[in-house]
């Protein structure tokens, strides 16, 4: 019995060594358990076994949740169902952002619209505080009659903004010529609901009509299939080539030419403003990454 001791406690050590590596590749869901509303408590609520979230915003206030964690690489998913009717100057907001002074951010931002009137799809991503990076599309499909799936994947490559599984944007990692990338952060998730009409609709000539409120965006089936941040060391560990760690595989760290194909089709039909065309915003001095990319 004796004798067997010791090897029993290496068998148990090199077991919590695999727990300790397997974990880094994490699920997170369920709202309530993930999440934490951090504005308008009495705005927003939790349902259907905590597999359902909505957001609501009326005169008195808006509404937001914060997840519980921070993340660096892997894919927050979210099925999304937006507000629906006249929603000018209401913003519907998804990303996952950092809390350092110079902070990394990845944004989907919904813009509402008076009724029957397209939604436009904001995003945009900060590196190391430097943001002023915006493209936005209209959709393909009406965002508020049913839930569809929007994904913030990210990975030491690139990160990839995906709707029902089409890849709208990308931004590729180009680190070695000096353009910072969101890999040494870990960052939250958020959804919110706000009142935005003094930008969001034409640049404020819409207000928000609260005769139509209160003001409802549903959102179902959060998932972050990705790595946990627990401190600087996170930065390699998420970043270590490994099954486990999925998103570092060769798949993930550029699109198929299939996947190009559908970017090129958001691109050619919904896109509505490109950041790296705007060249009267810049004083002719497009941002680096512009010259970069492929597409
Ligand atoms: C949502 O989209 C992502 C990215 O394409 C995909 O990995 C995920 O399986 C989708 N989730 C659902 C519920 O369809
Ligand atoms: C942020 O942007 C400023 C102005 O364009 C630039 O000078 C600076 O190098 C950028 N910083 C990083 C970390 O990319
Ligand atoms: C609203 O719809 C109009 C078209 O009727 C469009 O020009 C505009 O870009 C849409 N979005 C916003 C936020 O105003």
């Amino acid at each position: 019995m004796q004798s067997k001791m010791p090897s029993l406690k290496a068998l148990l050590l090199a077991l919590l060594i695999i727990a300790v590596v397997v974990d880094q590749s994490f699920v997170e869901a369920n709202f309530p358990k993930s999440m934490y509303i951090n504005w308008g408590a009495h705005h927003s609520s939790f349902a259907g076994n905590g597999e359902d979230l909505q957001l609501v915003l009326d005169q008195t206030s808006g509404s937001a949740v914060k997840s519980k964690r921070s993340f660096l690489f892997g894919s927050i998913e979210m099925l999304i169902k937006l507000v629906p009717g006249n929603s000018a100057g209401t913003v519907t907001a998804y990303y996952v952002t950092s809390t350092e002074d110079k902070h990394d951010e990845i944004d989907f931002e919904f813009l509402g619209n008076v009724s029957g009137q397209p939604y436009i799809v904001h995003t945009n991503i900060y590196t190391q505080g430097n943001g002023s990076r915006e493209q936005q599309f209209y959709l393909w499909f009406d965002p508020t009659a049913n839930f569809h799936n929007y994904t913030i994947h990210w990975n030491p490559t690139e990160v990839v903004w995906y709707i029902d599984n089409l890849p709208i944007r990308v931004f590729r990692n180009y680190e070695k010529d000096g353009i910072a990338f969101p890999n040494k952060q870990g960052m939250r998730v958020h959804a919110s609901l706000w009142n935005a009409d003094n930008w969001a609709t034409r640049g404020g000539l819409v207000k928000i009509d609260w005769n139509s409120s209160p003001f409802i965006a549903r959102f179902r089936r959060f998932r972050a299939r990705a790595c946990k941040w627990d401190g600087p060391v996170s930065i390699n560990q998420c970043a270590t080539k490994s099954p486990a760690n999925w998103w570092t595989s060769p798949s993930f760290s550029q699109l198929s030419s299939s996947q190009m194909g559908q970017l090129n089709w958001v691109r050619q039909n919904f896109m509505i403003y490109d950041y790296c065309k705007d060249t009267k915003r810049f004083n002719g001095q497009i941002p680096p990454e512009c010259f970069k990319q492929q597409f």
